[in-house]
């Protein structure tokens, strides 16, 4: 191991995971354990919960859970040794540096002093004589200087080396032109990816370059090129123009499609404006921007892509606690041309104008029938009914069925009744699909990890009673020597196992939070387990859970792998003669 386990031990027991966890989460305590709003997946009711006991977090809802480690790898996007690095920094401990990750570090570092180097020489090209062209068109496109100075905004000259050459004499080597996705290669040399294009440098919410988008300078395509995944860059989490917007004063966020819309709404005074990179909204962005925000203003392009991208996002947002509105533009297919036509008064009227995304999905209902053919009519009360349901209070049952009852020509009766009909239809279903799950109890028991599996349901449950029992009470180890790795059916947790076995007899700290070789996943699935297991440590039950491990592996006579394949045989001929 890189760091040594005593250093990690007296890591632990210094950063408490409540007092972690804390610092980016309100908690409330209820009995043993603290609750608060889930910091990964957004949400309107605490489930994620945090036990001091256990030393663990862990997240009823989407299943998140570790130490303080993992914690502050997951919400930081960080690597474990930073993570280690921050925990230490934070407790006031010298970190026994290693020289592998040292090094990991310093070429984090590197790429982004090379990405910031290279917006720097971007944007300088903008003002060199071959960036005239580019210049033209970004004045064109109304962009002032003062914009394109604080977006960073620059000019990708045309040609194979350019940045490249310039890169080298800072000193960076090909490889670190390589890792920063500056470069394709050819025949072994390396040459500049973007080639004529503005460029966009992408910020993290700190303020460094991760990436680049450029936009080609006509109409040719891709109109976009952009940075592929790096060390320092991850598209999915991360959102252009946050570093900027989260310093907003407006009590809200306009979440737009394009690059050009964002820089373009903060020249205009939005300095609220955002875009995703260019990929549809993803569960990640959303979680980012319920850090910054509670109501996101819809602006996508009014083209039926764009509206179709927009009631997708909607439910995304809604389930992360955010209040969605959406806006919509008349004569103009996003902000940016809005804006040029017609001015920020006109746009802050539209903003001001936005409609909930209740209404905006009513009108979009209203849009697909014609209400003058009685057949549609019905269709068209019967979805909008539908959509009503789903609202949790009954002033806006009251105040949206108004409205279809209006369109439609029906009574608000008539209409009440409709939207009962909706919400049993509403609740059988759901009732339904949750009987599905409570007759497949073995399906329901199988872990949301695909990754892992339970083959043999009574073993496991059993095994997980046994590690989360070990996890908060080792001296139990002491009981079970005749328990071994093998006797365990899930693979995950003989693995477990055998580590806190081992550094049990070593005298060493025995805690979920030691597992530094496991997967995120896997890590928070074992926190999982033990967050389930409620109550003191019992040890009958242990006891219980020991014979029962050991009794399934006797009767499933599975000892050896020869066994194994002797018994899939057996079982192969015996579907073969049924057949
Ligand atoms: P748009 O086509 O709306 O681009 O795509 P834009 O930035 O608004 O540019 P203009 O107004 O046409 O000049 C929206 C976003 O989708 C991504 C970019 O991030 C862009 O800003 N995109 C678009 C790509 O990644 N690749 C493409 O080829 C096109
Ligand atoms: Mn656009």
């Amino acid at each position: 191991m890189a760091f040594p386990a005593s250093f990690i031990d007296e890591l632990v027991a210094r950063n408490r995971i409540e007092d972690v966890v804390g610092q980016y989460v309100s908690l409330k305590r209820s009995g043993a354990n603290m609750f608060g709003l889930c910091p990964f997946h957004g949400e309107k009711t605490a489930s994620f919960s945090v036990s001091p006991d256990k030393g663990i977090y862990y997240c009823f809802g989407c299943h998140k859970g570790g130490g303080p480690i993992n914690f502050m790898m997951e919400i930081e996007g960080l690597s474990y040794p930073d993570a280690v690095r921050a925990l230490a920094k934070r407790s006031g401990m010298e970190v026994p540096e290693d020289e592998q990750y040292q090094s990991r570090y310093r070429h984090q570092e590197r790429l982004w002093a090379l990405m910031k180097e290279a917006g720097r020489f971007f944007h300088k090209q903008l003002y060199a004589p071959a960036g005239a062209q580019c210049l033209g068109y970004v004045q064109k496109r109304g962009l002032n200087k003062a914009t394109v100075t604080r977006f960073g905004i620059g000019f990708a000259p045309n040609s194979w080396n350019a940045l490249t050459d310039a890169m080298r004499k800072k000193g960076y080597t090909d490889q670190e032109l390589r890792d920063a996705d500056l470069v394709g290669e050819k025949n072994g040399r390396v040459y500049d990816r973007f080639r004529n294009r503005l460029m966009f440098p992408i910020f993290d919410v700190r303020g460094n370059v991760i990436g680049f988008g450029g936009r080609v300078l006509d109409d040719s395509k891709p109109k976009y090129l952009n940075s592929n995944e790096t060390l320092i860059f991850n598209k999915r989490k991360n959102l252009f123009g946050l570093n900027f917007a989260k310093k907003t004063k407006q009590p809200n966020m306009i979440l737009v499609e394009g690059n050009i819309d964002v820089v373009t709404l903060h020249q205009y005074g939005f300095d609220n404006a955002v875009a995703s990179l260019g990929t549809s909204l993803t569960e990640e962005q959303v979680a980012l921007l319920s850090r910054y925000t509670e109501q996101v203003v819809l602006t996508y392009d009014g083209d039926e892509a764009g509206q179709r991208a927009a009631q997708r996002a909607i439910p995304m947002l809604e389930k992360a606690g955010i209040q969605v509105k959406v806006l919509q533009m008349k004569d103009a297919k996003d902000p940016d041309e809005f804006l040029h036509k017609f001015g920020p008064d006109r746009f802050k009227l539209l903003l001001e104008d936005s409609s909930n995304r209740v209404e905006y999905q009513l009108n979009a209902i209203r849009r697909k029938y014609n209400l003058n053919i009685d057949d549609e009519k019905i269709k068209f009360v019967h979805e909008a009914a539908e959509l009503i349901c789903t609202l949790d209070s009954s002033v806006k049952r009251e105040v949206y069925g108004g409205r279809v009852a209006e369109a439609a020509g029906i009574s608000m009766d008539a209409m009440k009744l409709e939207v009962n009909k909706a919400f049993k239809r509403r609740i059988a279903r759901e009732k339904k699909k949750q009987e599905r799950i409570d007759l497949a109890p073995v399906r329901a028991l199988q872990p949301k990890e695909r990754s892992i599996r339970y083959d043999n349901v009574k073993s496991a449950v059993a095994e997980e009673g046994i590690i989360a029992q070990i996890l908060r009470e080792p001296v139990l180890l002491e009981q079970i020597s005749e328990l071994t790795r093998e006797q365990f059916s899930v693979q995950l947790f003989g693995r477990v196992f055998s580590l806190l076995q081992q550094r049990y007899k070593q005298g060493q700290e025995v805690s979920l939070a030691v597992l530094e070789d496991f997967s995120p996943e896997e890590i928070s699935h074992i926190a999982g387990v033990m967050q389930r297991q409620e109550g003191p440590v019992n040890e009958a039950a242990f006891k219980d859970c020991v014979r029962i491990v050991l009794a399934e592996h006797q009767s499933t006579g599975v000892h050896t792998d020869d066994d194994l394949m002797a018994l899939r045989s057996k079982f192969q001929e015996r579907k073969g003669t049924r057949a």
